[in-house]
């Protein structure tokens, strides 16, 4: 496991996670709290007895803002899917993100310092995004602007999932797009949910026979990414 791929990494001493958030986020107190991470909510980093964290942490992202859209319905459908010892935390704030400007590098506002901070958080991201006039939803390449100067995005291991098989131009741009940004797509976690036109809540997504068994292979395979990395 690379260190820049810091925090919550199966296996990983709270020594490197020290290390590793010291390097990102400044100071940290003999408590494990530092000044950033309190003001994200985060009181100490967790850590169970023997020194080693134990939990994988997921974030999942969606390309799209409607309120019953399929491609997070998918997402939380993987979260109730997930093998023990992975949480899933869901990235609900692309739609009141400023529009990308290389000028705000130097002072980031509020709310890419939390995006950011979200991300490199997660030892992986799944990700589900629709398709719009045969290309990413603008809102969605928007956050991903933001994280082209993250530099804890490269290397980042992620899942890639597409609900409307017919979406095959976005799903190709966004490779395109994440592999320009240096992340580890992992083939065998992206999948093809025929979830287009459906009315499918994430229980009944997860409940689902086919769909069911293709998020869990999905998430096998980045958790498994992870854990052997
Ligand atoms: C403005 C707009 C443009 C769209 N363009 C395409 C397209 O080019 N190709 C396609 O397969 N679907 C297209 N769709 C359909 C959406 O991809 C489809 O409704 C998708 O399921 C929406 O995802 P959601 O349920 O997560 O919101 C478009 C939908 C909208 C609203």
């Amino acid at each position: 496991m690379e260190l820049h791929s810091w925090p919550f990494s199966a296996g990983t001493s709270i020594e490197m996670h020290r290390n590793a958030a010291q390097r990102i986020l400044g100071p940290i107190s003999p408590d494990h709290t530092s000044p950033v991470m309190a003001s994200l909510g985060w009181s100490t980093i967790p850590h169970i007895g023997n020194d080693h964290v134990e939990m994988i942490h997921l974030l999942s992202l969606s390309g799209s803002l409607r309120s019953t859209s399929s491609n997070t319905q998918a997402l939380h459908a993987a979260a109730k899917l997930v093998p023990p010892g992975v949480a899933v935390d869901h990235y609900d704030e692309i739609g009141q993100l400023p529009h990308f400007n290389p000028d705000l590098e130097d002072h980031l506002p509020e709310s890419i310092v939390d995006l950011r901070a979200r991300v490199v958080r997660a030892d992986g991201l799944l990700i589900s995004c629709p398709e719009y006039a045969r290309g990413i939803p603008g809102s969605f390449k928007n956050m991903l602007d933001w994280l082209v100067g993250s530099p804890d995005f490269p290397g980042k291991p992620v899942a890639l999932f597409n609900t409307s098989p017919r979406a095959s131009a976005a799903q190709a741009a966004l490779k395109l797009v994440l592999e320009t940004m240096s992340a580890t797509i992992i083939p065998e976690a992206c999948i093809t949910l025929a979830l287009l036109g459906k009315q499918a809540d994430p229980d009944a997504i997860a409940s689902d026979p086919d769909n069911s068994e293709m998020l869990r292979r999905a998430l096998q395979a980045i958790v498994g990414h992870i854990s052997a990395a």
